[in-house]
């Protein structure tokens, strides 16, 4: 009886963990795709950057696949604007400016 039941808990663990997962991989494919619409429209990234996974060729900053920014350095230059580079604080919400430079971050990688 005490046998059944701990093996009950051990699976139920186990398949909650398993959801978790998967459900964590959604919400972050999620803001990948959110983050790359943003790159290349409300954000207008594209214009001024080039970046091999939004197949942007802009040249007026710096290459971001070269340059492999860590997230905060992306959600600075976003939010405060870098030398001609504007600010976007205000013209994205603070979530858009999380999932793009979320998206520069991971897709940098590639
Ligand atoms: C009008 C052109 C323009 C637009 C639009 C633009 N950038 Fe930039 N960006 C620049 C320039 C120029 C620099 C270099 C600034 C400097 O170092 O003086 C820069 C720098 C950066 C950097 C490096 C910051 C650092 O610390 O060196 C990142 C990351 C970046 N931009 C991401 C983005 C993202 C993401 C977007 C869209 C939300 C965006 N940029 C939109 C022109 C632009």
């Amino acid at each position: 009886m005490e046998k059944k039941l701990t093996i009950n808990f051990h699976k139920c663990l186990f398949i909650s963990l398993i959801s978790m997962l998967i459900f964590q991989n959604v919400i972050s494919d999620e803001i990948l795709i959110e983050g790359k619409k943003i790159f290349l429209e409300k954000g207008n990234c594209a214009m001024c950057h080039t970046f091999k996974d939004a197949g942007s060729n802009g040249n007026i900053g710096p290459n971001l696949n070269e340059i492999k920014p860590d997230i905060m350095r992306v959600v600075n230059a976003v939010t405060n604007g870098i030398g001609v580079m504007p600010a976007f604080q205000g013209i994205l919400t603070d979530s858009e400016i999380e999932a793009v430079s979320k998206y520069v971050y991971e897709k940098s990688e590639q």
